[in-house]
């Protein structure tokens, strides 16, 4: 991959998403419009990467001048392992989205989810966090990538729920003497009769139509849904949450946006606004939905 060259003979800031599957990514579109926000050039490509060469991929990335990289799965805690230094919140993640080359040449794994999505609920939505009885859903890495920023939110309680009990457990375990609260593993049936201020899907389970089962699952009146997948139309778990009649339903498409902007800024030092990016994403997906009907 050859890295583009400007009008004036200076080369484009180079950065690429890796992952497999790829197609459908938006965040060349989302990191065009950060860098048209600045006027400045930049080149963001999305990648399919072969499961065998993640590793030599990177580092051919980078030793061609690729200035970041943002990695999706399948390569998460392959993209942590590869690289030298880590934040703390890449750290507990154990997996990466955000690698940064640094001048003395090592590769820096930062995780920007947990906090794309806690910008997400805070700062758009408006729900205040401090609190809140809190529930995840699902104890795979997309849960493990968002705990240590959601523990730091002051809530009052956090139950971690899985169909798989043991992950849950060990997920939480891992999670003991990080924040203000301890974390508790339950399996999904031992949520029958309690009540929760806060709900977060972390599943997978949308991406095939489906939804964890939440029998005797209580919202409070102000209580939250979100589910950290986004789609054309409301997911299974935002239609459950809706019938519910929970105060607030939102899906991860800001979650997405916010941990893009948060790349943008470690990568370039300049937080680019995100409500008109996350406005025009919405459009497409009202248009697409729309359309189909
Ligand atoms: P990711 O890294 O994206 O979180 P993962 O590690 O495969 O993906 O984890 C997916 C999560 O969704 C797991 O918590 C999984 O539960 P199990 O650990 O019991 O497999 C959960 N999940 C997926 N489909 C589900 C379904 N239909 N009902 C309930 N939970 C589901």
């Amino acid at each position: 991959m050859s890295t583009p060259v400007a009008v004036d003979g200076s080369q484009v800031p180079t950065y690429a998403v890796f992952g497999n599957p790829i197609k459908q990514s938006k965040s060349p579109a989302i990191h065009q419009q950060f860098a048209e926000q600045f006027n400045q050039p930049l080149v963001y490509r999305a990648l399919r990467i072969e499961t065998d060469a993640f590793e030599d991929r990177v580092n051919a990335f980078f030793e061609q001048g690729g200035q970041g990289l943002n990695v999706t799965l399948p390569f998460k805690e392959r993209a942590f392992a590869l690289a030298t230094q880590a934040s703390e919140r890449a750290a507990r993640a154990e997996a990466a989205n955000c690698l940064i080359p640094l001048t003395n040449g090592d590769i820096r794994a930062d995780n920007t989810d947990g906090v794309g999505l806690v910008r997400d609920m805070v700062a758009n939505q408006g729900w205040a966090l401090a609190g809140r009885r809190a529930l995840i859903l699902g104890a795979g890495g997309a849960a493990r990538g968002v705990l240590q920023p959601l523990l730091n939110e002051g809530l009052a309680q956090l139950s971690i729920a899985n169909r798989t009990v043991e992950k849950a457990e060990i997920l939480a375990a891992q999670f003991a003497n990080t924040g203000s609260i301890e974390p508790v593993g339950v399996g999904l049936e031992a949520l029958q009769g309690q009540t929760f201020d806060l709900v977060i899907n972390a599943t997978s389970a949308g991406l095939n139509g489906q939804m964890p089962p939440l029998p005797g699952v209580l919202l409070s009146d102000r209580c939250c849904c979100y589910d950290m997948i986004y789609g054309a139309e409301p997911t299974p778990f935002m239609r459950w949450a809706a019938a519910q009649t929970p105060w607030a339903v939102a899906d991860g498409l800001g979650m997405l946006v916010e941990q893009a902007a948060e790349s943008f800024y470690l990568w370039r030092g300049q937080r680019p606004e995100t409500a008109p990016v996350i406005q025009q994403l919405r459009q497409q997906l009202d248009a697409q939905s729309t359309s189909a009907k």
